[in-house]
């Protein structure tokens, strides 16, 4: 019934035919969404959107929390520029600025030496936006930082910079630093990168328990203190929330995404949306998966017919691991149920057509997630582990179920995947109050007054130095 070439593999969606779609469907709004492919932990979650396609002016809404940024200077430092989270969402942060017409500046420290693609064209969208785009290491880059009102510094790594190029002028930045870290693995606590941490304005960190982790960690191990810290939780875009709330383009966007995987409009579609690695747990969700068709077996139950995506494939970098979850596909005889996607831009496709989002990131889990409130708009439920930022998005028994991270959570996620699947007004009932729940907390709007407040301490700070 699939439409699979080479046995399971599902045609990528073509990007155009979908823009074509919603321009079709007089959506207001084009959208394009990056799965990150970050390095690390926290970075390789977060979908960001871009905002740069409008075919319809802006409806007035609220007068932005950052509107005390006019005309104030800000320098964004970001450690590279590609398709992943972290610059992506510095990205979003640098249009918020310019919206409220902030000076802003931005560079990147780990530029490849030869021309790229994705970063001229993220450069030039930033152009575009009136964002002065300068070199890491030159005058200007120095000159920008001296005079700023406020300097960025994005993830834990972007410190090395402080030293390299501002050099004896160091202690005069400081002062005005706000360093946004999105990271939750050991090998970010090395002096090397975060020695300047302690006097730095604020640390502004994605979820209390990585905030926690940091505090901890850079007590523990390294003997310094952190700055103040302030946890802003992470937005849905407008773009995201326009579509996710456009009954008409999710249905079209539905069917064409089931059609190409061969799943039925009456059958039940559980993913993951991560780039497929071990921490992002693809290889334990399958083991679920399969857990939950037996216990449904060995039970006769009476569901509809289950499907699993895995979207986030990338055959050339993880081969490996993606070897391995085909392997276990293949030995469980379970091929026409599990799809597999290509790492993808386009996400809210997937959020259309799926009836439940899990969230299996392992050990500590995601810094924040930014998926999983995504598909919260999207009014699906969550089946997430108990770590990390999920804890503080999933209301566990309301808006989702947690299980545990680790081999030990196989089963628990296994009887919630069966749960969700034979209780259906319960499935449904938690998909809206997660909708709810973004509507509260997790929309563009909200961030942007948390990262407001948080900048009025800030500046407040830098002005009495
Ligand atoms: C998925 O990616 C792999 C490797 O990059 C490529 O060979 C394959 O054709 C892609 N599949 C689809 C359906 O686009
Ligand atoms: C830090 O975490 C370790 C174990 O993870 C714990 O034993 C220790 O008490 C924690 N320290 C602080 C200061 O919270
Ligand atoms: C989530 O709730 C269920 C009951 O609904 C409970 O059994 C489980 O222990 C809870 N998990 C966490 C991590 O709170």
């Amino acid at each position: 019934m699939a439409k699979h070439s080479g046995g399971w593999w599902v045609p990528l969606l073509q990007n155009r035919y979908l823009l074509a779609l919603l321009v079709m469907l007089s959506v207001s709004t084009l959208v394009a969404f990056f799965v990150r492919a970050g390095l690390d932990a926290c970075d390789r979650n977060i979908e960001v959107v871009d905002k740069q396609v409008k075919s319809v002016p802006q409806i007035a809404s609220k007068p932005s929390p950052l509107s005390f940024m006019k005309s104030k200077r800000v320098l964004l430092v970001s450690h590279q520029l590609s398709l992943s989270g972290g610059p992506l969402l510095l990205m979003e942060l640098a249009f918020l600025f310019r919206i409220v017409g902030a000076e802003v500046y931005w560079i990147t420290i780990q530029k490849p030496s030869e021309e790229d693609e994705v970063i001229y064209s993220l450069e030039h969208k930033m152009l575009d936006r009136g964002v002065q785009v300068f070199s890491a290491k030159g005058k200007e880059a120095i000159d920008a930082a001296l005079k700023a009102d406020l300097v960025v510094l994005n993830t834990a790594v972007a410190g090395k910079w402080l030293d390299v190029v501002l050099k004896e002028d160091v202690s005069r930045v400081l002062q005005k630093v706000l360093w946004w870290i999105h990271e939750m693995r050991g090998h970010y606590f090395k002096l090397d990168y975060i020695k300047h941490l302690p006097s730095v304005a604020g640390a502004m960190i994605d979820s209390h328990v990585t905030a926690e982790y940091w505090k901890n960690r850079t007590q523990e191990r390294l003997r310094i203190k952190m700055p103040e810290t302030y946890v802003v939780h992470l937005g849905n875009s407008k773009e995201l929330m326009e579509v996710a709330e456009d009954s008409v383009a999710k249905r079209v966007l539905r069917e064409h995404v089931r059609e190409s995987l061969g799943v039925r409009n009456e059958d039940l579609l559980f993913a993951i949306i991560n780039s497929v690695s071990r921490g992002k747990g693809q290889d334990l969700f399958l083991r679920s998966f399969y857990e939950s068709l037996q216990l449904i077996q060995g039970k006769k139950l009476q569901v509809p017919t289950m499907h699993a995506v895995i979207v986030g494939s990338d055959m050339n970098a993880q081969t490996k691991f993606e070897s391995e979850l085909r392997n276990y596909v293949i030995q469980k005889k379970i091929q026409d149920r599990v799809h597999f996607v290509n790492k993808t831009l386009t996400v809210a496709p997937y959020l259309a057509a799926i009836d439940v989002l899990v969230q299996n990131s392992q050990a500590r889990g995601e810094c924040f997630g930014r998926i999983t409130i995504e598909a919260m708009a999207f009014q699906l439920p969550v089946l997430g582990t108990a770590a990390g930022g999920t804890t503080e998005i999933v209301v566990n028994g309301t808006t989702g179920l947690l299980h545990p991270a680790g081999k030990g959570g196989v089963i628990p996620l296994a009887k919630n995947i069966v749960k969700l699947a034979t209780h259906v007004e319960r499935r449904l009932t938690m998909g809206k109050r997660g909708y709810g729940r973004v509507k509260e907390k997790f929309l563009e709007q909200h961030m942007a007054e948390r990262i407001a407040a948080v900048l009025k301490e800030v500046l407040k700070k830098s002005k009495s130095n």
